[in-house]
């Protein structure tokens, strides 16, 4: 018996021929009824498939609370401060951002959008916000400092000054994949199974997007990458889209991306011969995306190289690329590991949720903070390693 979202991706199949694994991707994560994200319970957090720092440990949000404090000084404390999360998922990181910025000066100065594709993860925002001492907009053309809400990023006001902010959103785009064979890119399709093979298998043909060509001969072999026959490799064309997006909105600020990825030479090496695309399910990784589509996560490590040339191309600042470890140790104080004069079962308990995003080894070496500006002259931040405190 086949699942809904088999059957809507099947019919399209029939109806196209073998689809672009991109749109089998985007299908299988964010089918408007049927998709990962998109049906069902939350896929992240200690009962999901995956977990997230501001899922393990609020202190993630509060110190990224921190960094946004010193953003708005930089910009010379504006009366009104736009945060605009994208892909918020539970709502945990908006939740201890807020609850640490309304603790001070930027309370009735901040205006904080959530951009979240699925109706089911908006709810659980919901849930997450509610009690905060802010007010709801009803419309982001309508909000006033001192409130949040939610937006599809294109109903977004421009001309923004603020942050634009994420954890784990560009990862979960949906990625082309390609091979190099004979001495070229070939685009990877999916089209239908076999009653023996499963319901989907792999079919190999010409690029889909004519961008893909021009993409991979700048941001790929342009780099000095030589990338071997047969090697499997994705290009995520959606991230510098949003990108571009995010320069329509943003006239003066910075753009925090906290995520998983390699700069070109390192992503596109012989080392991730297979490429990076992973899924997750249960708390534990495969490699096999047509499989149990829909019941799983699919994610593609981020090229930070290629986000840095396009933030150039668009006239911003690349301010730094520093370890999630780097970055949380850089802003931690000492109240946040101990409490009291001793050493409690809470601290001890928060401790580990900190060891859990912070360690090398871990999250705290695998993530990374990428911090980029527009409309700025080049700024020191703490998070990545000023000593302007
Ligand atoms: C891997 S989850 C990360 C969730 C959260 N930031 C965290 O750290 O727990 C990816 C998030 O991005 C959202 N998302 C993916 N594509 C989106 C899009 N095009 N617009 C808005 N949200 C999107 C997903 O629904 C989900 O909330």
């Amino acid at each position: 018996m086949s699942s809904p979202l088999q059957q809507a991706i099947g019919d399209r199949i029939r109806a196209e021929g073998p689809i672009p694994f991109r749109d089998y991707m985007e299908l299988a994560l964010y089918h408007p009824r049927h998709g990962y994200y998109t049906a069902g319970d939350p896929p992240m957090g200690r009962r999901g498939d995956f977990i997230t720092a501001p899922e393990i440990s609020p202190l993630f949000g509060r110190v990224i609370g921190r960094q946004l404090t010193e953003m708005w000084e930089h910009l010379k404390r504006p009366d009104r401060f736009d945060i605009i999360e994208f892909g918020p998922g539970r709502g945990l990181l908006a939740k201890a951002v807020l609850e640490a910025l309304t603790a001070g000066p930027l309370a009735d100065r901040l205006v904080y959008h959530l951009v979240e594709i699925s109706p089911t993860l908006r709810a659980h925002q919901r849930e997450s916000l509610a009690g905060l001492p802010l007010t709801v907009y009803p419309d982001p053309a309508e909000a006033i400092p001192g409130s949040y809400g939610w937006s599809a990023a294109k109903a977004l006001p421009c001309g923004l000054t603020g942050v634009v902010l994420s954890n784990e959103f560009l990862d979960a785009l949906p990625v082309h994949r390609l091979i190099h064979k004979d001495g070229r890119p070939w685009e990877l399709y999916v089209a239908k199974g076999t009653a023996h093979a499963g319901p989907f298998c792999w079919h190999y043909g010409p690029l889909s997007d004519p961008c893909l060509e021009d993409w991979i001969a700048r941001h790929i072999t342009g780099k000095g990458v030589t990338l071997e026959e047969g090697q499997l490799f994705e290009v995520n064309l959606a991230a510098a889209d949003w990108m571009k997006a995010v320069d329509r909105l943003l006239t003066r600020g910075f753009v925090l991306t906290v995520d998983y990825g390699h700069p070109v030479e390192k992503l596109y090496s012989p080392e991730r011969y297979e490429g990076t695309l992973v899924c997750y399910r249960r708390h534990r990784a495969d490699a096999d995306p047509l499989e149990d589509v829909g019941e799983k996560d699919m994610t593609a490590h981020l090229d930070f190289t290629s986000l840095q040339s396009v933030a150039s191309e668009l006239g911003w600042q690349n301010l730094g690329l520093i370890s999630q470890m780097w970055f949380l140790a850089h802003w931690l104080r000492p109240e946040d590991l101990l409490t009291g004069p001793a050493m409690t079962v809470e601290d001890f308990r928060r401790h580990q949720a900190l060891k859990k995003v912070l360690l090398p080894g871990g999250m705290g070496e695998i993530f990374k903070v990428l911090i980029q500006s527009k409309g700025l002259p080049p700024l020191p931040l703490t998070g990545l390693g000023a000593t302007n405190r």
